[in-house]
């Protein structure tokens, strides 16, 4: 038997010689697997978030068969295994509602069965954080694989964008900028190719943050989903997995609160998206790793902003795998970053990162001369917020990072939607939009609608940007100065449920401050009155979701999730 220094979880299912060993091998062998399958080698899982429901997961079953090639490559055992795939663009009302349920389907299906290391196989925006937070829980050899960008999106002759160009392409319909037709044919030349948003959109930033964190193999990040190289990289991951369970080399090792902050680092200077902040705080919560919503601040907002794609620039991620990807943003980061902890291929980032050369300066940008001297998240604080709400200030406009403006609330998303364009509603450039109730129990879920069209007559009139304020989140495609995850959110009796038309509401960026001008008794009047909008539901999942979803700073995750479980094994079945 292998691995006579360290007893594999597997062998307590498959070493068994007796009526329970039976059992755990016999009912297996009808998949045709031979004796020596279960001879104690190491029991890789391929956490599979494939799903025809999840269009940028769909061409999952030919990596995993790529990691299997890996695997057994290394002398390992291969099994995959469905888990809940989270897409973000069918699911409601947000896919965003699920990323716990996930994170708790992998965590237990990770920990009830037979395995000694997983592969996660992630892409769409949720199936990244989800899986993680469930393997972390369970704290067995770990290592990512993500599913790679799309093509870039090809509509006349020119480059276009998952998302971002969707919202502009919509701006262009409702001002009769662009015909219904030409809206139509933009569907076929936007998605065409196998893989997630190609964008730095959410997904592309999900599968940066892993490779910052040091979880995948380096270079991994944005390889297209089509390139051969990606099935290259799929096939080395499954070798490399297998060494890492003989040197039990587990998250807990890799994820160290200098690898969180040199992932809020790196997004800073790829432009990333707000959702990352969420997500990075749940992982971060699982791990045990203190990490708070002024971190994103405090560390990744003096960071230079280096890589020019949309949403915040220019190109796609095509162009950031062809002109070098993360590595090449890690060097130009240098010592900024902590290069010397260990990422999953038991190397260093410094060891990583030596070769990487940059082969288009006009996609990553050089330290000495960035897009931004400073990219990131602001967190800003105020009556309005006294937890915290986050604006991304390279996706926004400067002039209105400081501004007082009218508020005009909408009450919901329908009230929006039925006022929006009224042309009788109150409204001007300068005013200040509100939204409430769109928060993690509000909605529930928390979806992207933070980044709300503007007002068809203002949009005729060659207005592109207002100031927007919402407990919601944004896709991580979109852009605007745009105030998001503001904490209490409104249904829980947050200073936002009591902003009223009329309302003057201060924004200062610089000053990381967001403020509701009214007089502290107007306020307490005003509370006093609230009344809390009735629970969504009280049975089943969302039920249970609504009861102890934590706040948007916590990270949105389930208070009796926080912290992990362990990878103890279960008592016998029969
Ligand atoms: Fe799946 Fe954007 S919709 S990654
Ligand atoms: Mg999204």
């Amino acid at each position: 038997m292998e691995n006579s220094e360290k007893k594999l979880r597997s062998t307590e299912w498959f070493g068994k010689r007796d009526k329970m060993g039976f059992i755990y091998r016999s009912w297996m062998k009808n998949q045709g697997l031979p004796d020596h399958e279960f001879d104690g080698r190491p029991v890789i899982g391929i956490c599979n978030t494939w799903s025809e429901l999840t269009p940028c997961n769909a061409h999952f079953r030919e990596i995993a068969e790529r990691v299997k090639r890996g695997v057994y490559e290394a002398g390992g055992f291969p099994l995959e295994f469905p888990v809940t795939s989270l897409g973000e663009t069918l699911m409601r009302p947000t896919a965003m509602l699920y990323r716990n349920l996930a994170s708790m389907d992998v965590e237990e299906s990770i920990r009830a069965n037979p395995l000694d290391g997983v592969i996660l196989l992630a892409g769409c925006d949720k199936t990244t954080p989800s899986t993680l937070m469930g393997a972390v829980s369970v704290d067995i050899p770990t290592l990512v694989v993500s599913g790679g960008p799309m093509l870039n999106g090809k509509y006349q002759g020119r480059d276009i964008g998952s998302g971002t160009d969707v919202w502009k392409f919509s701006d262009d319909l409702r001002t009769g900028k662009i015909t219904l037709k030409d809206f139509m044919l933009a569907e076929n030349c936007m998605s065409r190719s196998s893989g997630h948003c190609m964008t730095m959109g959410t997904a592309s930033t999900m599968a940066c943050m892993v490779e910052s964190l040091g979880m995948t193999l380096p270079g991994g990040a944005a390889i297209p989903a089509v390139d051969a190289r990606r099935k290259i990289l799929a096939h080395m991951a499954g070798i490399r997995i297998v060494e890492m369970v003989r040197e039990d080399l587990r998250p807990s090792q890799i994820l160290t609160r200098e690898a969180f902050e040199n992932a809020i680092m790196v997004n800073a200077a790829v432009g990333g998206s707000t959702n990352f902040i969420i997500h990075l705080l749940a992982i971060a919560g699982r791990v045990g790793i203190e990490l708070e919503l002024e971190d994103f601040d405090r560390i990744g907002s003096h960071i230079p902003f280096l890589v020019n794609l949309m949403p915040s620039g220019k190109f796609l991620m095509e162009d950031f795998y062809y002109a070098g990807g993360v590595p090449v943003v890690m060097k130009e980061l240098g010592e900024r970053l902590h290069l010397d902890v260990k990422t999953i291929n038991g190397l260093t980032h410094r060891q990583n990162i030596e070769d990487a050369v940059c082969y288009n300066r006009e996609v990553i940008f050089p330290i000495e001369n960035p897009i931004l001297e400073h990219g990131g998240t602001a967190v800003v604080k105020g009556n309005l917020c006294s937890n915290g709400a986050v604006i991304k200030p390279s996706a926004a406009t400067p002039a209105l990072m400081q501004h007082r403006g009218r508020a005009v609330v909408f009450e919901s998303i329908e009230d929006y939607h039925a006022r929006i364009d009224d042309p009788d509603l109150d409204i001007d450039e300068t005013c200040v939009m509100v939204l409430k109730g769109v928060g993690p129990r509000g909605y529930p879920g928390m979806p992207e609608v933070g980044n709300m069209a503007l007002p068809k007559k203002l949009l005729a009139q060659g207005v592109t940007d207002m100031v927007r304020i919402s407990d919601g989140r944004m896709s991580g495609t979109a852009f605007g100065t745009v105030f998001l995850h503001v904490s209490p959110e409104s249904a829980i009796g947050g200073t936002l449920a009591l902003v009223q038309n009329g309302d003057m509401i201060e924004v200062d960026v610089a000053n990381r401050h967001l403020h509701l001008d009214i007089s502290e008794d107007e306020l307490a009047a005003r509370r006093e009155l609230w009344v809390a909008p009735p629970p969504h539901t009280d049975r089943g999942y969302v039920g249970l979701y609504c009861r102890h979803v934590q706040q948007a700073h916590q990270g949105a995750d389930m208070d009796y999730l926080v912290g992990n479980s362990g990878s103890a094994v279960p008592r016998d079945s029969h």
